[in-house]
């Protein structure tokens, strides 16, 4: 196991109607005048919004209100964002809503109190100084809440890039499992899939004797594995919400992550998908992980073999662990499909004709040299033989 430093400091308030004490959670946070920010109108449909509202105004806690995150969420909204923030002097974060909203509420609290562009600490300049921001979640899927980053686009180029920083770890998130049920099933099913993605990432390490970590994701993943199909059949249960959204928060705090080398090629090759095609993010990444996956294989063989013998109850084949380790790549593939994600290209929206485009932005656009890398490195004629697999 490799030395590492971790710090969650994040409050969690788990469980049904706990957004109605956000207005609390802000003011033991310091907050007294808030920025409000939020997605493209689900919380004003479910009255989350108006609820979070009424919570503020009980602790007499003033607020703006900034709605319009698209997912994916862009650049031109941050600046707005800032912008209101300065000349409203607001002093608290809070985002109310998914993934897209509270990435968009991170860069503004980063870029608020940051002399120069916002875009620095998405081309690599550590974030160290921020507003606070709290959440209240509104979907199980890309672990936002208790993570130590975001990911902005921007709009000149459409690069899809992400900025961290313990700084921008939310003050506190609000995770009400029943606030996921108005979720439509394909987002439900892009969450777990981003969720498992995360697993699976920091599953593939090149750090040897690292049993703890490797239990904890392979114990998520068979929760997923578990609770996934029985979220999709019945969107009301609220006890498999629970535990998806309390996995997706597990899966990407970095808990399961310390102390070993971590992938994240299988993310940054999605993110020029979303990017350009604004697909949805969970969406891009069943149609990555199998084809990444099967292209790195022989890197480790093992290590596919081991998941797939722990996690997808597969035989372990002694003489031949590729054959194995191809199993449980190919159960994966099919779970994704089950639960309603694409399976390729089409499926996704995406066009062979495109691949060059990808490639560049993934591998030449901003701060970046030629390579990718993470688990193992990929140079611009591996992530197009990977793109290719994906038709
Ligand atoms: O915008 P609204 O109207 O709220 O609708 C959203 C959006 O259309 C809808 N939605 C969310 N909660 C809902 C709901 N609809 C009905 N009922 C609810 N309860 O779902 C759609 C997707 O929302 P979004 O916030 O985009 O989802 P997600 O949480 O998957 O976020 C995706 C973004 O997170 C980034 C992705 O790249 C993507 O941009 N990621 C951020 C990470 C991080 N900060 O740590 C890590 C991830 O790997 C990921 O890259
Ligand atoms: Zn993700």
């Amino acid at each position: 196991m490799e030395n590492f430093d971790f710090y969650s400091p994040t409050e969690f308030v788990f469980g049904k109607d706990r957004e109605n004490e956000t207005g609390k959670y802000v003011k033991k946070h310091g907050g007294s005048k808030v920025l409000i920010h939020y997605g493209g109108g689900s919380v004003k449909r479910s009255g989350l919004l108006e609820r979070v509202q009424a919570s503020l105004d009980q602790e007499k806690i003033e607020y703006v209100l900034l709605g319009g995150v698209k997912p994916n969420p862009r650049s031109g909204l941050v600046y707005e964002g800032i912008e209101i923030c300065k000349t409203e002097k607001v002093d608290f974060i809070l985002a109310v809503g998914g993934g897209s909203t509270i990435d968009s509420a991170k860069a503004i609290a980063a870029g608020t109190i940051y002399d120069g562009d916002f875009w620095d600490f998405y081309m690599g300049k550590r974030i160290e100084k921020a507003l606070p921001v709290g959440t209240v979640l509104t979907i199980a899927a890309a672990g936002s809440e208790g993570s130590p980053d975001s990911v902005i686009t921007k709009e000149e180029g459409m690069f899809k890039r992400g900025a961290s920083g313990d700084a921008i770890r939310p003050k506190f998130s609000i995770l009400n499992p029943a606030l996921t049920q108005t979720l439509p099933p394909f987002q439900t099913a892009a969450g777990i899939t981003d969720i498992m993605a995360h697993l699976y990432e920091r599953y593939l390490t090149n750090t040897k004797e690292v049993e703890v970590t490797d239990r904890l994701i392979e114990g998520l993943l068979l929760t997923m594995i578990h609770e996934g199909p029985r979220v999709i059949a019945d969107p009301d249960n609220y006890e498999a919400r629970a535990n998806i959204m309390w996995a997706g928060m597990m899966a990407h705090n970095n808990s399961c992550g310390v102390g070993r080398s971590q992938d994240w090629n299988s993310h940054n090759i999605e993110h020029e998908l979303s990017a350009l095609y604004d697909c949805a993010h969970g969406a891009g990444l069943a149609v990555t992980l199998p084809a990444v996956f099967t292209y790195v294989m022989d890197h480790d063989v093992m290590r596919f073999a081991k998941a797939a013998v722990r996690v997808w109850g597969c035989e372990m084949d002694f003489d031949h662990p590729e054959v194995t380790a191809k199993e449980g790549i190919e159960r994966l593939r099919r779970f994704f499909i089950s639960i309603g994600m694409p399976k390729n290209f089409e499926e996704l929206g995406a066009k062979e004709e495109d691949i060059p485009v990808l490639v560049k932005a993934l591998c030449r656009g901003d701060g970046r040299e030629g390579t990718i890398s993470g688990f193992v490195t990929l140079n611009e004629d591996d992530c197009t033989k990977i793109y290719k697999m994906m038709i």
